[in-house]
């Protein structure tokens, strides 16, 4: 089979699994087998860049960052919907329509004649306009006064459910699609989590994630967001596509657009009645935040023939919920200790119904948002409760703060154990220097010495994506910490079965297939065992990364930050964690004991092609951090030096140096300064565990052996606009490739940028693998490097 037909294969069958996953949820194949497809699909289309099209699933990655949004007319405005907060307000619309389209108004024991109505939840996001040409979505709009949008175009085609091209056949040549863009609750949470762990700002509600998800000017970004798309109607149409409001949402439906899965019809206003409670009874459970209902009357003539009133269509309403937020006093605020020692500040609050439930706690999060809020006990504020979602505070108002009120004071000891609660350090390491400053995280120092922690970290240690033990759920876990039997995760491995049969809930079936599940841990991979040791900020991924990379827990404990900072998606921040974590006594004792007591980790073996790959001289030099050396001059001075000695040498030779060129006079000054003893020192120790671990300067050319592309030779011609030349002749390097300057029969790969003249015909004449620069990118990415 050719490439082309194989990837118009996968296009196909990708699509369908995506029709049958997001419109009629109901999946047809597991996560990984569609991962498979489509990462197959990415490699066929990196190595045959001129077979990319606009509508492959494989395009829904964002483009290059805008300046501004341009505007968009709406052929047919984008309207808004008049309220009904009460049933009253309901039966009122429903007389309006009655009575406008001239049916028989009702008796004494009924609701009027029976009009048949649409019902839909009302999701709280942001409306869009989606126009499709010919079946190809072709243009998106947000609704903006709705008259005029802004063109967010690049940014709805990332949006996994909104097809690029419509399924089937019969679609009118101009069809625009209206609907809604949203997150889910799960989504939403996901997000803030995201952002706090990356000190970012977080969203105070779903709406606000879409809305500033959707309207971002790099839509790379917007790619990253878990935004959904559901449609609830139609903008301009060159052909009508039914008679009523359902039977064109079904057929959009049957064109592979994402529709409610709660739109029914309902026979009169009583029916919609019903509606309305059924789905309000089940609000919570609804994966999404809806904030009311939407009542249309469903046949289309009647719409036509009810028409507008201002703004808004006579034939649609929306019944509303009881609102999600409310305000209150916040009585006290209290401290709560985590798995890794974070003291979490939360609020108790004078109870208060928000939607049905009384709240009378909500979190805090950290000290950062505390003032971020201002926060002070005794202040008004608004509570949002959302779903299961833990109530949150969203704001201070100040003009009903009291006389008298206290500031709040994260505790100089801990709750739990009494001891010290310090700020966690945030390490910049720039111009040579270390900056430390204090976080908006405090910890207990006390670590598994805290029942809190200690609690925590053993359900942690025995989760199922940690060592997998069964049968040890929260309360045994407590048990075992408050009767003394558990110190340490350690101690698992000397429980016996005495000592559990005692225990609540356990019996003689359930004790012994604990210590089986507990033997049975006893072999963990690597990557298993560092996310079971909880250390912050390592979740599975990293722990993977960690393992894959470094190869065997004696690498990884003694990793310098400074090396960690190589592997991928790996900082400053959590490589000192990391450094941290494994520099404590207390932590050495329990992996220690660990193995005494019979735990053999699993080893990867040697050190992983994504570090080899990563370690250049010249990123080296770049990382060290000489005040005005980026990646193009630490380049040139790796060429040079060669090796950490030769730097050295080079800052003390003034001539030498002077006479070095593309390198800008400043950053010769804080070269000559840098090799004061504290960096030299440093620089030599990470220099010396680099070479350890196995690593070797690729421009002393002993590159390490089993490198990807060793034994290759590329060429790169035109312009690059991602990254200069220099440092992807320099990351081609690192994986062991040969870079030339002409073009041959024996060149393995061209790279051609804009511009690219006459290496590029040589190339094609000779039947060369040829890439673009998006092509390379996405082909370095594979091999673990970012550029
Ligand atoms: S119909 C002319 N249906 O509510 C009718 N709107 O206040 C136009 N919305 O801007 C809207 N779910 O963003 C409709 N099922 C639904 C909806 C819905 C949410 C939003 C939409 C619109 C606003 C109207």
């Amino acid at each position: 089979m050719t490439a082309e037909s194989r990837i118009l294969e996968l296009r196909a069958e990708l699509d369908q699994h995506n029709y049958r996953y997001y419109v009629l949820d109901e999946p047809s194949v597991p996560d990984a087998e569609y991962d498979r497809l489509f990462n197959e699909l990415k490699a066929l289309e990196a190595e045959h860049p001129e077979l990319v099209t606009a509508d492959s699933p494989t395009q829904r990655v964002g483009g290059a960052a805008l300046s501004a949004f341009s505007q968009v007319r709406h052929e047919v405005p984008m309207l808004s919907l008049g309220n009904a907060f009460e049933e009253n307000d309901l039966r009122e619309f429903d007389r309006r329509v009655v009575e406008g389209l001239d049916l028989p108004a009702g008796d004494l024991f009924g609701d009027g004649a029976a009009v048949d109505y649409s019902c839909e939840p009302k999701l709280d996001g942001l409306a869009v306009s989606l126009l499709y040409r010919d079946g190809q979505l072709v243009q998106g709009a947000t609704r903006g006064d709705g008259t005029t949008g802004e063109d967010i175009s690049v940014n709805v085609r990332t949006v996994r459910n909104i097809p690029l091209k419509l399924q089937g056949e019969g679609w009118p040549a101009v069809l625009e699609v209206r609907g809604e863009v949203y997150m889910s609750k799960a989504g939403f949470e996901r997000l803030n989590q995201a952002q706090i762990e990356a000190g970012g700002k977080t969203f105070a509600n779903p709406r606000n994630a879409a809305a500033g998800s959707l309207r971002q000017l790099d839509s790379k970004i917007t790619a990253s967001r878990p935004l959904e798309f559901c449609c609830y109607g139609l903008g301009q149409v060159s052909a009508p596509l039914a008679d009523t409001h359902i039977g064109t949402l079904e057929q959009l439906k049957a064109w592979g657009m994402p529709i409610s899965r709660e739109l029914r019809h309902a026979a009169g206003v009583a029916e919609c009645l019903e509606y309305y409670r059924d789905i309000g009874a089940r609000r919570n459970d609804l994966p999404y935040e809806i904030d009311g209902v939407v009542f249309k009357v469903n046949s289309l003539a009647s719409q036509r023939e009810l028409g507008f009133r201002a703004r808004e269509p006579r034939w649609a309403i929306a019944h509303k919920f009881p609102a999600m937020e409310e305000l209150t006093e916040v009585l006290d605020v209290e401290f709560q200790v985590g798995r890794t020692g974070a003291v979490t500040p939360v609020a108790r609050l004078k109870p208060v119904k928000v939607a049905g439930v009384t709240v009378s706690n909500a979190t805090l999060h950290n000290m950062g948002e505390i003032s971020r809020l201002g926060l002070r006990i005794g202040d008004v504020v608004t509570i949002r409760r959302a779903g299961d979602v833990i109530p949150q505070v969203m704001e201070v108002i100040l003009e009903r703060r009291p006389k008298l009120t206290r500031p709040i004071e994260i505790p100089k000891e801990c709750p739990v154990c009494g001891s010290p609660v310090e700020p966690t350090q945030l390490i910049k390491r720039g111009k040579g220097k270390e900056v430390v400053s204090e976080g908006a995280v405090y910890r207990c120092i006390g670590r598994l010495g805290c029942a809190a922690q200690l609690k925590q970290a053993i359900v942690h240690y025995v989760s199922r994506r940690a060592m997998d033990i069964d049968g040890l759920g929260e309360k045994s876990v407590e048990q075992l910490v408050d009767e003394g039997l558990i110190q340490s995760p350690a101690d698992l491995y000397r429980l016996e079965f005495e000592q559990i049969v005692d225990l609540e809930g356990f019996a003689e079936l359930s004790s012994n297939n604990l210590l089986d599940a507990i033997k049975a841990s006893k072999k963990p991979s690597l990557a298993r065992f560092v996310y079971a040791l909880g250390i912050p900020d390592v979740g599975e991924e990293t722990a993977k990364v960690l393992a894959r990379s470094l190869g065997s827990l004696e690498r990884i404990q003694k990793a310098l930050p400074e090396v960690l900072t190589y592997l991928p998606d790996i900082g400053m921040e959590v490589a000192s964690e990391i450094h941290s974590f494994f520099s404590e006594l207390h932590n050495k004792q329990v992996i220690r004991d660990l193995r005494e007591r019979g735990l053999e980790i699993q080893d990867e073996g040697g050190v992983g092609v994504e570090l080899a790959a990563s370690v250049s001289f010249a990123a080296f030099v770049e990382k060290l951090g000489i005040t005005g050396v980026a990646a193009t001059g630490a380049k040139k001075l790796a060429d040079k030096a060669g090796s950490l000695d030769g730097l050295i040498r080079l800052s003390e030779d003034w001539l030498d140096l002077s006479s070095m060129k593309g390198i800008n006079e400043k950053a010769k000054g804080a070269l000559r300064e840098f090799f004061v003893s504290e960096n030299t020192q440093r620089a030599r120790a990470i220099e010396a565990q680099l070479l350890d671990f196995g690593m070797h300067w690729s421009s002393e050319k002993k590159v390490a052996a089993g490198l990807p592309l060793a034994g290759q030779t590329w060429v790169l011609t035109g312009s690059l606009e991602r990254m200069s030349r220099d440092i992807a002749k320099d990351k081609l390097e690192s994986l062991g490739a040969k870079v030339a300057g002409s073009v041959s029969a024996k060149t393995h790969c061209v790279v051609a940028g804009p511009g690219a003249g006459s290496k590029l015909a040589k190339a094609n004449e000779l039947g060369l693998k040829v890439l673009d620069e998006d092509a390379f990118v996405t082909f370095m990415g594979k091999h673990g490097i970012a550029i």
